[in-house]
Formats: C-alpha cells, structure tokens, sequence
C-alpha cells in the first residue's frame, strides 16, 4: 500500500502569502524539493488536492496547478481519480536514495567544478579597469561625440536592413572592412585588401582568435618583458608556453629571444609604442624579427593599439608593412579612439590565414554586431573619427605636459617621469628595490590608480615604477592626484635618497 504524505510534507509546506512568489509555485517548489531530498520517497501517494487545499487554505485550483507541473515535469506520476504518487522512475538523485543497479545518478550529490582547462583558465589573471586618475589606457570620455554617434546609430536602427536583423558576414560588414583598410594604408602604412580584415570585438579577441589558429599546445611563443597581461594569458590559456624576452631602449631584443628559444611559434609585440614601457622598436629590430619569423616559420603579433597618439612628428609606420611574406598578423583597436566599452577593434591577417580565421571567428561568435558597425562606417565616413582624434591628440599632449610638471614639482627625483612623444601614459620610475606594488596598492586605496611596473613582469622585475595614465583625467584633477600620489609615496619612502633613478 502506498504510503500516504502529508505527515513527510508537513514540515516544507510553509507558504508565505506576503511572498512575491505565487502560491502554486511555493507548493510545487516545497513538494519538488521534499521529492529530491528524498523526504518523500518513490511510491509516496501525495495528499489529495482538495484535503492540502483545506489544509493549506489555499484553492484547490492553486494545488492542482502545483501537481500539474510536477506531472509534466515527471515527478509525480497519477491518473485523475486514483491520486498522485511520486514518480518510480526518477533517478537515485540525492543522499540517502541509492541507486539500483544499472541506474545512474542525474544529480551529483556534490556540485560540480569546471574541467581542469577551465580552472586552469579561471585562474588567469582577469584585471580590472577603473576610470580615474591616472589609470593606464583609458581616453578621454566626456569630450566623446556622443550626440553625432547617437544620431548615426538611431538612424542606422530606424531604418535598419534586412540581413543586419538575421546575421553577418564572420569578418566583419564589409563596408567596415574597407574604411578600415583604406584607413590603415593611409595612416599606418600597413599593406592589405579589404579582405585580409576582420571586425573582432577588440584586441582581446583578435587575440584569443590568433591563439586558436596559430597555437598548439606547448608551442614557445616569445612575449615582452614586461608586457600586457592579458597577451600573456590568452596565449598561455591556448596553452602556449610563454618565453618572456626582455625589451630595452631599442624593443624587444631579437638576440636576446633567440638564445632563449630559437623555435618560438609566435612573438606578440607592441612596436609603435611598447606596453607597458612605451618605448618605439628601432628599424634594426623590426627587420631582424621579420627575419627571424620568415626563417623559423613562425609569426609575429603586432599590437598597434594607441599609435594615433604620437604627439611630435608623424605616427610611425606599422611593422606589418615592411612584411613580405604574410608572417605579421595585425591587431587595432578602438578602444583608445573611441572608448573600450564600444567592443570593436579589428585585425589584419595575411592571405593564407584569411580561411582559418574567418572559421574559427565564426565558430567562436559567428560575427560582429552590424549595426554598431554599420554607425562606425558612418563615423568615419563623416569626418567624426579623424576631428575626435585631432582634437584628443592636442588635449592628451597637454594632459601629459601638466603630469610631468605636476610629478616633478612634487615628487622630483623620487617618482622620475620624462615626457613622452607618444601613447597616453607614462611610466614613473622608482628608486631600485621600491615596493612598487605596496605603493601602487596603497595609492589605490588613496583614490589614485597607479599600477605597480613590476606587476607586468612575468618574471622578476627588471625596474621598479608607477604606470600613470593621463587621457582620460580632466585638466584640473591633474595636479590634485598627483599630490595625493605623492603622499603615498613619501609616507613609503620617508628615507628615500633623492638619486636619480631615470
Ligand atoms: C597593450 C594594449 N593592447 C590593447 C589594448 C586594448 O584592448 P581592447 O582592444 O581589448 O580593449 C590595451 C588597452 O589598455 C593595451 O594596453
């Protein structure tokens, strides 16, 4: 004889009528959780509906739709008339209810992790942007066109095309794709056709897609020393083995990378303006890794990412245009000229990687949004993008000017900062041995954003300084936090000998 439930239902059938939760969903809630603690067994006849309607004065149209949805979802089994009892057929699905032979368990008693790759990848080191003074890589955000990229996109979204609303092409609209070609043949003298570039939604994912194609696992790859975390962990995320080659006043040294690992599959890099040490990479250099990577067969990441900020002279040519044999995948972003949280950047890829690209793209997340794209060709095409970054170019060379100053007149010697033809932050240096990390985290908790440069070590620290970033901080909060600054810094260093630690 089936046993009958009210007594084992009794203690969870606690209905709160002030809940937000309907009474229905409460009752089915109670009952399916007194079947899966295994409180109400196989073969329990639930009460009848219309004595726990009594019982629970509720209607018994509110129980019958509790017990309906435990049918349709197989927790209880019943024909009208002849009761509901809980299901035979569920699994062994909690502690207590062991599993008959040959039956599974649906449920885990203990609740499961990631696999070892995703913990492995959980572990990286996400990061984190504040928008404040003087965090690194953030423009400038307020001065921003917004009324113009407004309208752009309104327009794009009143009348938007047919085949924006159901998909897109992997690589990007096409359009994009063009002015971004025609854009960096002008500026950046990189040589490529339309078809070689591919919209991403930043460098981030031009970088996980690079890794994708051009990475097995345990592939050495060289990176900078220091460089940009989030170089380093998408690629040791592939499964890359990263080989850290250090960077000097000339780049990345090319020597240097070979005597450490000569069959490097990759070299990501950032020649225009080195992240985070914002050195340019000499002529002698770009041609010695073009070298290096057409006789080892591998290929050269060139992150471009703030080049149209150079404040003295004209934007240096990219590296991928003294390439001639398709071994530098190019990487740009609009995080720098527009603002990150707009998600586009764009690569370059050479002729025989276009296929591989386009199908792993489409594999990881099919394509790019459209109609944010179809703005961006608007913005450009309209003139918004070259006049907005004019106009910061000429306003980050003054933000720098009043850091250096106000960093100088407070700090000298012991925050060493000197001016800098390009990018938007500088680094500061100090003294060898500082806990720059302390004073960074001490900073941080004084309001000021001022990464520790020895965090962008993947080994020990060659130098020890202070990332100051000056886009995106208005004109008078300037001088303002580099006093709050150097405060931290006096109150860490009070003994500091004033040498010059440049
Ligand atoms: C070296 C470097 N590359 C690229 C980027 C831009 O990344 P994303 O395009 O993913 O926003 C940054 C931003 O700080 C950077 O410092």
């Amino acid at each position: 004889m089936p046993k009958r439930a009210a007594s084992a239902l009794a203690p969870a059938l606690q209905i709160e009528r002030r809940a937000g939760e309907p009474l229905h969903r409460q009752i089915y809630f109670a009952i399916r959780q007194a079947i899966l603690n295994g409180s109400l067994r196989p073969g329990v006849r639930l009460p009848a509906t219309r004595g726990l309607a009594r019982q629970l004065a509720v209607s018994r149209n509110t129980v019958m739709s509790a017990f309906e949805q435990l049918h349709a979802e197989g927790y209880v089994d019943g024909r009208v008339g002849a009761g509901s009892f809980v299901s035979h057929r569920l699994p062994a699905v909690v502690p207590g209810a062991r599993a008959r032979p040959g039956q599974s368990s649906v449920l885990r008693p203990a609740r499961p992790g990631p696999s070892a790759r995703g913990a492995r990848l959980a572990g990286l080191d996400r990061g984190r942007t504040r928008a404040r003074a003087f965090s690194p890589g953030v423009p400038e955000l307020e001065q921003f066109p917004f009324d113009d990229w407004a309208r752009l996109l309104a327009r794009r979204w009143r009348r938007p095309r047919r085949a924006f609303l159901v998909g897109g092409d992997p690589a990007g609209y096409r359009p994009l794709c063009q002015a971004i070609a025609d854009y960096l043949a002008s500026a950046r003298a990189v040589a490529c056709r339309p078809e070689q570039v591919i919209v991403v939604s930043g460098t981030q994912q031009a970088l996980d897609l690079a890794a994708r194609v051009l990475i097995d696992p345990g592939d050495p790859v060289w990176i900078e020393e220091p460089g940009y975390p989030p170089t380093r962990a998408v690629l040791v995320a592939a499964g890359a083995r990263p080989v850290p080659v250090p960077v000097d006043d000339e780049g990345l040294n090319v020597v240097h990378g070979r005597s450490l690992e000569p069959a490097a599959r990759l070299i990501a890099v950032s020649p225009s303006h080195q992240f985070p040490l914002g050195v340019t990479m000499s002529l002698q250099r770009r041609l010695e890794l073009l070298e290096w990577a057409r006789a080892a067969g591998g290929f050269v990441l060139e992150d471009d990412y703030d080049s149209e900020y150079r404040y003295a002279g004209r934007p240096l040519a990219a590296l991928q245009g003294l390439d001639r044999d398709g071994r530098v995948i190019y990487v740009g972003t609009m995080s720098k000229v527009m603002f990150p949280g707009l998600r586009v950047g764009y690569m370059v890829v050479p002729e025989q990687l276009i296929d591989a690209f386009l199908a792993v793209r489409a594999l990881v997340d099919a394509h790019p949004s459209s109609i944010a794209q179809a703005a961006l060709v608007d913005f450009i095409g309209e003139g918004h993008l070259a006049a907005h970054i004019r106009r910061m170019r000429a306003l980050y060379a003054e933000r720098q000017t009043l850091l250096v100053a106000a960093i100088r007149a407070r700090l000298g010697e012991r925050l060493a900062v000197a001016p800098s033809a390009a990018g938007m932050h500088l680094v500061g240096r100090l003294a060898p041995g500082s806990d720059d990390r302390a004073i960074a985290h001490a900073a941080g908790e004084a309001g000021v954003e001022a990464p520790a440069l020895s965090s962008y070590y993947h080994g020990p620290a060659a130098a020890r300084g202070l990332l100051l970033g000056y886009a995106g901080v208005p004109e008078p909060a300037i001088t303002p936090a580099a006093a709050r600054l150097a405060l931290v810094i006096e109150r860490a260093q009070p003994s500091a000998n004033r040498q010059h630690v440049g």
